[in-house]
């Protein structure tokens, strides 16, 4: 049996809950009460501690602020039927946030350290996870290095932290999106597959140029030829094209989506034929205009199932149809939702 940690806990004097306003809740903005933090020192994690959610004093030379070794995660905890709470396969997200620390020199954690912190935290901010429809406690697992010292080397110290955040959906609504053919979010022999900080910092300029021109998101294609289809950087990018549920095969430019790999499943269990390969845009457009490609959508935990409504490409812009008649991915995404708060049974065992 794994031993039981010994977690510190100081708790908040007073709670934040009574002036939060459950019915708006942008994703992100509004943490809970308290957070847990670990610290790693001489090559071992020491420090484990829940305290009120707030500033965390750091010097202005740590190494994640100049040099970029930054890591998190997103994963999300839902309320049941009976009052309790799941977390929706927190194993695999525990599993990719160490891939992404060995990618990025940092120590990995162990696995009780992020289970049993998780655990604890939301015990005590139990209250916190919402009990609306589509509202779940997103939470966000973040490690980063904190030597400080400006010499390039991989940091000998970490701060390891998890906060959460009561949430609905991070989009509202379907979206228009942009194969972006200039600018690229990952290479071949890079770190697109690992959930870095600097992966979402080299988005956002291409994305803030594409939402001038009114799109909602990017879909990104390959850095060499731009001709294949490889993710939106938000989320993971499943296509229904002749009845079959295709998408981009995941590579080290493209991140394993927990969602993306929940969704393969459920189609799988529903005889739904899928297609794990490299999508080009070629083959997309073409779908649209003939008639093949009858649902497109993000998936992810943040984005959840969202609806692709519009793309743009070299400056046409390829409308598709009403997601009210998407049943594949309505179907999933209903089916997805319905394990997730416990209304159906969760054969997989994907809820802790
Ligand atoms: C998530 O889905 O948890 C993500 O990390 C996406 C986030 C960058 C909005």
């Amino acid at each position: 049996m794994t031993e039981t940690l010994d977690i510190k806990i100081a708790k908040a004097d007073e709670t934040r809950l009574s002036v939060t306003d459950f019915s708006e809740l942008p994703f992100g903005k509004v943490f809970t009460d308290h957070m847990f933090t670990a610290d790693y020192e001489d090559g071992e994690w020491k420090n484990l501690q829940i305290l009120p959610y707030g500033p965390i004093p750091m010097s202005p030379a740590i190494s994640a602020l100049h040099y970029g070794q930054a890591i998190f995660e997103g994963l999300k905890a839902y309320r049941q039927p009976d009052g309790k709470i799941s977390v929706f396969r927190a194993d695999k997200n525990f599993e990719r946030f160490n891939k992404s620390a060995a990618r990025m020199s940092m120590p990995t954690i162990p696995e009780e350290i992020f289970m049993q912190g998780l655990a604890a935290l939301i015990n005590i901010d139990e209250k916190w996870v919402p009990n609306q429809e589509d509202y779940a406690l997103y939470i966000r697992p973040v490690m980063f290095a904190t030597d400080p010292y400006l010499g390039v080397k991989a940091s000998d110290t970490y701060k390891f932290a998890l906060l959460t955040t009561p949430t609905g959906p991070y989009y509202s609504k379907a979206l228009k999106v942009k194969i972006e053919t200039e600018f690229t979010r990952a290479d071949e022999g890079g770190v697109g597959f690992a959930k870095t900080a600097g992966n979402y910092a080299r988005s956002l300029y291409p994305f803030e140029q594409a939402k001038i021109e009114g799109y909602d998101q990017l879909i990104w294609t390959d850095s060499v030829t731009h001709e294949f289809i490889e993710e939106a950087g938000t989320a993971n990018l499943l296509f229904v094209i002749n009845g079959k549920l295709v998408t981009p095969s995941v590579r080290s430019t493209v991140l394993d989506g927990v969602t993306r790999d929940t969704i393969i499943k459920l189609a799988n269990e529903a005889g739904i034929e899928v297609e794990e390969r490299r999508v080009s845009v070629k083959e997309v457009i073409e779908g649209i205009e003939n008639g093949s490609l009858t649902e497109a959508f993000a998936a992810g935990t943040a984005a959840t199932v969202t609806h692709v409504g519009e793309i743009g490409y070299k400056g046409e812009t390829y409308q598709l149809t009403d997601p009210s008649t998407r049943n594949i991915s309505n179907g999933i995404a209903k089916k997805l939702n319905d394990i997730r708060y416990g209304l159906a049974p969760d054969e997989f065992g994907w809820n802790w």
